[in-house]
């Protein structure tokens, strides 16, 4: 019998999210499998809201942004209730492979899921915080560092006519992926991360510390700091307050916020998820399940769900290790 296969995109949307569709796709049409796509992540499982895809569909998809299948936070998803009534979905749509593209909070839906339907479940890692273990990046992360990397050379532009100081919050959740290479790659001047915060005091004191010594050399000059989302405790407007009451230097903040998430996917997050897509669309019928599709040294892997989200991914040596030699801070 033809085997029927199900993607959803859940949690914050990501460029690549369209691109692994077209793979799965693809690779399922050639197959002689039936596809299937959820709307609005898990909210679509929950209602029975899906549409047919095919090859045309997916036509002219890999360079878009955002997800044709539309993307959702489900909190109810949590709920036995709600586990119980998906999987009553998937058996009347006669489901055999159920494909999630999103993050660790998409992935803690698919393993809930798994409690209460024994179809064939595999994750594929699509978020621009790039904090999910068990794959060297996930989806999205690439094109999210090149939009803080643009967004904040225009900000340089600015602060140099002005000799500025500016705060740039990226996103990032509670990880500093897109901090630390967002600013390795903008030559920001400063980086705050979630991963080496020590504390406000000590923050503070060494910023105004560096940008004391910058100005002894230089006089007056521009100086940019990354700010991560979420680690200032009382928020960028009151770093900024504080950076300038000490400095007599005018502050601006900016947040990138949600234009971060946005944009035609880079190469490298069409090819991940092109990658990650169709290697997944391979496993339809084998005995794996309750995996994410990942990428490791050029290798695709498959990790347990509960896996990516059990150990707080590392930031890459290298990267921290440059910052430490180019930038400013002081982290020990
Ligand atoms: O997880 C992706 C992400 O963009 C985070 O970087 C950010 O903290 C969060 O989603 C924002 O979520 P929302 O779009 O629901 O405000």
């Amino acid at each position: 019998m033809t085997k029927k296969i199900a993607i959803l995109t859940s949690g914050g949307d990501a460029p690549g999210m369209n691109a692994c569709i077209r793979a799965i796709v693809l690779v399922c049409e050639r197959s002689g499998f039936d596809v299937f796509g959820y709307k609005r992540g898990y909210n679509g499982l929950l209602k029975q809201e899906y549409t047919k895809l095919c090859a045309a569909k997916v036509h002219n998809l890999a360079q878009r942004g955002g997800t044709i299948l539309h993307s959702a936070r489900c909190l109810e998803f949590k709920e036995d209730v709600s586990g119980q009534q998906a999987a009553d979905n998937l058996q009347a749509l006669g489901i055999d492979t159920l494909f999630v593209i999103g993050g660790d909070g998409s992935f803690r839906g698919a393993q809930h899921l798994g409690r209460f339907w024994d179809g064939q479940i595999i994750g594929l890692p699509g978020t621009i915080d790039n904090d999910i273990a068990g794959t060297d990046a996930t989806i999205g992360y690439f094109t999210a560092i090149e939009t803080a990397v643009e967004s904040v050379d225009k900000v340089r532009d600015t602060a140099d006519a002005f000799e500025r100081i500016f705060l740039v919050e990226v996103m990032g959740r509670h990880a500093g992926f897109l901090g630390l290479n967002g600013a390795l790659a903008s030559a920001a001047d400063y980086v705050i991360l979630p991963e080496l915060f020590e504390n406000e005091d000590s923050t503070l004191g060494d910023i105004l510390d560096q940008l004391g010594e910058r100005r002894e050399q230089r006089g007056d000059v521009s100086y940019i700091i990354i700010l991560a989302e979420n680690v200032w405790p009382a928020g960028i407007a009151d770093l900024a307050e504080k950076i300038e009451a000490r400095t007599k230097t005018e502050v601006r903040p900016v947040i990138l916020g949600h234009v971060q998430r946005g944009g035609s996917p880079v190469s490298q997050d069409r090819l991940l998820a092109l990658k990650l897509g169709a290697y997944a669309a391979t496993l339809v019928g084998k005995p794996v399940t309750g995996v994410m599709i990942g990428e490791q040294n050029g290798q695709a892997v498959a990790v347990p769900l509960s896996s990516t989200w059990a150990t707080n991914k590392p930031l890459d040596t290298l990267s921290v290790e440059t910052m430490r030699l180019l930038m400013n801070n002081r982290y020990a």
